[in-house]
């Protein structure tokens, strides 16, 4: 007799194949292709330069996992699998392309588990060694916020004046600050190659090249702010350096001013929610020292950086609001 338990454990055992079939489709060109009109796999495999035996055996997968459909003149992207082209209004292709990068560096879990080390270089090599690679990353993160919105804005509470958004990536976050706060001046810091990026997706942001290791980020003692954003930093990042990093922010905020962290806060007993703690070994493999920090780890290390009020705002979603004050 089966055991519909172990019945049930074959789905993540097998997960990869669905994973791979989706990083192969973005990857190949072959989402593209069938998007643009082609159906008939061998004119499938002709526009992506394929093997026509390797289209048949991905279109059947993809048809498996109802991603594409079988019709008269060959296939196409059913409804669900149309956002895997880039062409699509609500285009998943980046995300798809960032997450097939991780699917190789999960491959090395093992390995990151034995030693505690990330598999893949920090942030500044990766955009001097492959830029394009690094900021195709940053416009998925871009993307993920356009596609699924960001609660910040709604969490923050309100912001007016100077903004500047650390380590800010494309600006996304700092962008849906200004939506909600007419005549907030936001500005971008981040490592100088990020600089184009903000200039394409958020033009009315401003931006500043700096260096979360440098003191002050790298910004003028005399330069200061009303709000200071860290989003998705913190995970980045071991404890003694996060305790630094709101040590140099909590410095660059004027009298009055608050440091808002918006990041995956997982509970105290590091087993929910679910999707924070599925996002803990992504730290793992990603950031050497990289890890989900708990609201009383981060409480302790904004008290000693002068800011002993903390509020805690809660979102539906995975990631969380911190607003902190003197
Ligand atoms: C996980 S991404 C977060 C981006 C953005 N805040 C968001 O939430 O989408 C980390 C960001 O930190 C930036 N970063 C990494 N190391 C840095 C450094 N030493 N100085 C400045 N920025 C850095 C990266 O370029 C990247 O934009």
């Amino acid at each position: 007799m089966s055991d519909p338990g172990l019945a049930d454990l074959l789905g993540p055992i097998t997960a990869y194949q669905e994973s791979a079939l989706i990083g192969t489709a973005v990857e190949t060109g072959v989402a593209e292709a069938l998007a643009g009109g082609a159906r008939d796999p061998e004119a499938v495999a002709a526009a992506c330069g394929c093997d026509p035996r390797g289209v048949q055996a991905l279109l059947s997968g993809l048809v498996a996992v109802g991603l594409a459909a079988r019709v008269e003149e060959g296939y196409e992207l059913t409804e669900r699998g149309a956002p895997l082209a880039s062409a699509h209004p609500r285009s998943v292709a980046s995300v798809v392309r960032k997450e097939w990068f991780f699917y190789r560096v999960w491959a090395e879990l093992p390995q990151a588990v034995r030693d505690g080390h990330a598999r893949i270089a920090p942030w500044r090599e990766r955009l001097a060694a492959d830029p394009e690679t690094s900021l195709e990353f940053l416009r998925a993160l871009d993307d993920l916020a356009g596609l699924f919105g960001t609660e910040l804005a709604e969490l923050a509470g309100p912001c007016s004046g100077r903004l500047l958004d650390v380590g800010g990536g494309a600006g996304s976050h700092a962008a849906a600050l200004v939506e909600v706060n007419p005549g907030l001046e936001a500005t971008v810091l981040d490592l100088e190659p990020v600089g184009p990026l903000v200039a394409e997706r958020h033009p009315d942001l401003g931006f500043v090249p700096g260096d979360l290791d440098e003191p002050r980020f790298g910004l003028p003692a005399d330069d200061s702010w009303d709000t200071v954003l860290l989003a998705n930093i913190l995970h980045d990042h071991p404890a003694d350096r996060c305790r630094a990093l709101l040590a140099e922010a909590a410095a660059l905020l004027r009298p009055g001013g608050a440091l808002l962290i918006y990041d995956w806060i997982i509970d105290p007993d590091r087993a929910g929610p679910p999707p924070v703690a599925l996002f803990t070994p992504m730290m793992l493999v990603e950031n050497e020292g990289g890890f989900t920090w708990t609201t009383p780890e981060i409480t302790a290390w904004l008290t000693a950086a002068g800011l002993s009020r903390t509020i805690p705002r809660g979102a539906s979603g995975p990631i969380s609001v911190l607003r902190a004050t003197p």
